[in-house]
């Protein structure tokens, strides 16, 4: 138990002295991702008045267009991220892993992450946030390639998100449920505002892109027809639907109020050879931790997210997570097709 309003900085110097023998490393790994989440915050809240939004002109390893922010952000990452407490990154934004500068001491962790999860919100000053995952590198190794982050998503050792919204909002888990802390502009801090937070089991609220409907399997088709049909159908209970086009607001909601969100394979990405929309290493595994975390469930629509083994950097996978009775009707649905 903490008190309400304990900074992250206390709360990660409290969780190290649980541990024996720590050598600080992996606090000092959060401690730089919540330094750049800070100026990211205040990068993504300045906005025009600073001249970042819009496109670079540019396009990522997976053929996105890439926002101007998309580029700062995974800079301001870097950055804080090279003072010598991680062993490697790898990024949304960047084709290979990122090997720290030779100058600089080599840790223990591998972090992965999506600087600006939503970009194409940030031109229109809707929420965005920043993902993160981080697992151990294997031992010995001493510059580590694609190779070693295939690790499935049970080897996390945290996961995060801040969500930038009306507040700036880190949401952690190192395994032992999922604190929700609040940026305070005044103080500088990440104060804890939500601790052990629970996704409730039953919803009336999914997510999902429609205008991609005519793509999906048939199970698919069968449970959001059947979400649709409200009181009168046979789920006897009347839906409502939120899409805000960023996965990191979708899961904050989910966390807070409870909802199933769902990014679903489809027929139009398997004539382009493509295995989902979401990357696995830095938008689906960390989310599936905080998910499973908080009480919920996370799958492809087949079996759990974090199980998968990863084989590219840049996977993507189907995503079905949030409420659990809902998560488990859904790949139900799948599984018995
Ligand atoms: P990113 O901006 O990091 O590329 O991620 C965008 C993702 C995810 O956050 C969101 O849920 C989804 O793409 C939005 O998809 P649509 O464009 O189909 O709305
Ligand atoms: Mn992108
Ligand atoms: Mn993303
Ligand atoms: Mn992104």
């Amino acid at each position: 138990m903490y008190q309400i309003g304990t900074t992250l900085t206390q709360f990660i110097l409290e969780e190290q002295r649980k541990h024996t023998g720590a050598t600080g490393e992996f606090s000092c790994v959060l401690n730089d991702i919540a330094l750049a989440c800070k100026k990211i915050a205040a990068l993504t809240s300045k906005g025009d008045l600073i001249g970042v939004l819009g496109s670079a002109g540019s396009e990522n390893v997976q053929g996105e267009e890439q926002k101007k922010m998309d580029i700062i952000t995974n800079d301001v990452m870097i950055e804080a991220l090279s003072r010598g407490h991680a062993a490697a990154l790898a990024s949304e934004e960047m084709d290979e892993v990122y090997n720290l500068p030779g100058n600089v001491p080599r840790g223990h962790y591998l972090v992965t992450f999506d600087p600006l999860d939503g970009s194409s919100n940030m031109d229109v000053n809707v929420s965005v946030g920043t993902i993160f995952s981080i697992i151990k590198a294997p031992e010995g190794v001493e510059n580590p390639t694609a190779a070693d982050f295939m690790q499935p998503g049970t080897k996390q050792v945290a996961a995060g998100y801040c969500l930038y919204g009306p507040s700036a909002m880190m949401v952690l888990t190192t395994g032992k449920g999922v604190n929700m802390f609040t940026l305070d502009k005044d103080c500088g801090e990440f104060l804890l505002t939500r601790e052990d937070v629970k996704i409730p089991a039953d919803t009336k609220e999914f997510a999902i892109n429609v205008s991609n409907q005519r793509y999906w399997e048939p199970p698919m088709q069968r449970y959001i027809s059947e979400c649709l049909q409200g009181v009168e159908g046979p789920r006897g209970k009347d839906f409502n639907m939120r899409w805000v086009a960023s996965m990191v607001a979708e899961i904050h909601r989910i966390l807070t109020r409870g909802g199933i969100f769902i990014y679903p394979m489809d027929s139009k990405m398997k004539a382009s050879g493509k295995t989902g929309k979401l990357r696995l290493l830095y938008e689906a595994n960390p989310m599936g931790f905080i998910v499973e975390q908080a009480g919920g469930l996370a799958t492809t629509a087949y079996t759990r997210i974090m199980e998968l083994q990863p084989t590219d950097l840049h996977q993507r996978v189907p995503v079905v997570m949030g409420s659990r009775n809902e998560v488990e009707l859904v790949t139900g649905y799948h599984n018995q097709a």
